[in-house]
């Protein structure tokens, strides 16, 4: 196999998106489209990607990250003259190169793939990622001669109305040799209605030097959709939530409403978990087995291991074992650790604290900065008074610790192992192992009070 290479193309404004965000940074599926296309073409066996960015370059850059090199187009005068800012890094490379868009998120390694293969296939100079469209308004047209060989592409602002007429697109994506790529770029003009250096063009110059110049055709054009507006974006969200959610289902997933289940491109759920509607699994998520998610939960970058339920709850950035309940209504703030067996009722709050094995906090309950070990009762209303209105403090609870309903522990304390905290108090000093510490004044029931009252008044 010759040399491969992959030209990325992201220095677009976007402006049609109408946004402060730049373009290719919108995200499908909540990964920005430009991550899309680098993860699908990062699949190829290629020597060297290159992302021409321009517009945002160094959030794109930081993004991306150092899977890809960079090449700046400072000016966006045209994707011929992006593609021409990679030569530093190509020019003199022989091989192949794919030249995709950043707005195409949707096109799969695998037809890459057999574009790659018709390209060798053809022993074509060039080859055109086509496809059909239903309505190709927009997208550059594939005109053929009467032989059905490409002769050109026209860009449908410049197209005559029968050239508007042609339902094959240019998808945006192409195989070069390497060398005459950059060879037939050095010739592209911008004498067009948009007054840019088309890449596009690179392909009727081949053609009238007499090189081979192919197309292949896949079957989705669903797959091809460019992003240039919210509605195409919107598109795109529902072709790839459709296109994710049914790998999960092929792989022992059941989603009860595939329609109204969000799970990130990189989520990862295992066999025998029940998705409910509504539930978002967003970012680096990964699910085990036998899970019951939802319904109206949303999880992100979580680690959830197996058989745990999480109903009408919210989870970030946390870690949650094995056969743990959580909900409804609970929520789990960033860097929590809930352990195996553990318990989370309704209205409960964690905030980054450790809940040990089988720990309980049924109801009503804020836990915050804590180190809760195992088979520890945090009773309803139980609170952790982290907080001095300027620094945070840690609440220690040891294993097998009982706390009643309604207490708060003011921070920085430590209730020792097996101890009991009564109801209603408010604990500041630490408990030992095993006392029971009442914090609260004494009742007082005053005897007749009520007539005594009573006789006053009459
Ligand atoms: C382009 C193609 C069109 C094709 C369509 C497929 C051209 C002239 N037209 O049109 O034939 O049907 O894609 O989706 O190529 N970009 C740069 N620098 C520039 C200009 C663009 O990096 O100077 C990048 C953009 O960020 C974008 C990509 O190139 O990711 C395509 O540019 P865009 O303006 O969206 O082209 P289209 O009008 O969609
Ligand atoms: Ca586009």
């Amino acid at each position: 196999m010759d040399n491969r290479f992959a030209v990325i193309l992201a220095a677009g404004q976007g402006t049609r998106m109408k946004s402060s965000l730049y373009k290719v940074l919108h995200p499908v599926c909540g990964k920005p489209m430009v991550q899309h296309v680098l993860d699908h073409v990062s699949k190829l066996d290629l020597a060297k990607i290159v992302t021409v960015v321009g517009h945002g370059a160094e959030i794109v850059k930081s993004e991306l990250g150092d899977v890809s090199e960079y090449a700046l187009q400072s000016e966006q005068l045209g994707t011929a003259h992006a593609v021409m800012q990679a030569a530093s890094y190509l020019e003199n490379e022989e091989g192949t190169t794919i030249v995709i868009c950043g707005d195409t998120p949707l096109i799969t390694p695998d037809t890459l793939n057999s574009l790659l293969t018709h390209h060798q296939e053809t022993n074509a100079m060039a080859t055109i990622l086509t496809a059909k469209a239903d309505d190709p308004t927009g997208y550059g047209r594939i005109v053929r001669n009467e032989m059905g060989t490409v002769e050109k592409i026209v860009e449908h602002k410049d197209a005559t109305e029968l050239e508007r007429g042609i339902p094959e697109i240019n998808t945006g994506t192409y195989c070069f040799d390497n060398k005459e790529l950059f060879k037939a770029l050095s010739n592209v003009s911008n004498d067009n209605v948009q007054g840019e250096y088309y890449l596009p063009d690179v392909i009727e110059i081949l053609q009238k030097e007499g090189k081979i110049v192919s197309a292949y055709q896949t079957a989705s054009f669903d797959e091809t959709l460019g992003v240039n507006d919210r509605i195409a974006l919107s598109q795109a969200e529902k072709i790839m939530k459709q296109r994710i959610n049914k790998e999960h289902m092929r792989n022992g997933v059941s989603l009860i409403d595939p329609d109204h289940t969000y799970i990130s491109a990189d989520a990862v759920i295992g066999r025998d978990t029940v998705i409910y509607p509504g539930t978002m699994i967003i970012g680096e998520t990964v699910i085990g087995e036998n899970c019951i998610i939802g319904p109206n939960s949303e999880i992100k970058n979580c680690t959830v291991q197996n058989e745990t339920t999480i109903r009408q709850s919210v989870a970030h950035d946390s870690h949650i074992g094995n056969s743990v309940a959580i909900g409804p209504f609970a929520h789990i703030r960033p860097s929590s650790t809930i352990s195996d067996e553990v318990k989370i009722g309704n209205f409960v709050e964690i905030k980054k604290s450790t809940m040990g094995k089988g720990s309980k906090a049924s109801h009503l309950s804020y836990i915050g900065d804590a180190e809760v070990g195992a088979d520890v009762n945090l009773g309803c209303g139980s609170i952790t008074v982290n907080y001095d209105g300027k620094n945070k403090f840690l609440t220690k609870i040891e294993d097998g610790a009982f706390i009643g309903c309604n207490s708060n522990l003011v921070a920085p304390v430590t209730i020792g192992k097996g101890a009991y905290v009564a109801a209603g108090s408010t604990v500041t000093n630490d408990v030992p192992e095993k006392a029971l510490s009442v914090a609260r004044s004494r009742q007082v029931n005053k005897e007749n009070y009520v007539d005594r009252l009573n006789n006053k008044n009459s």
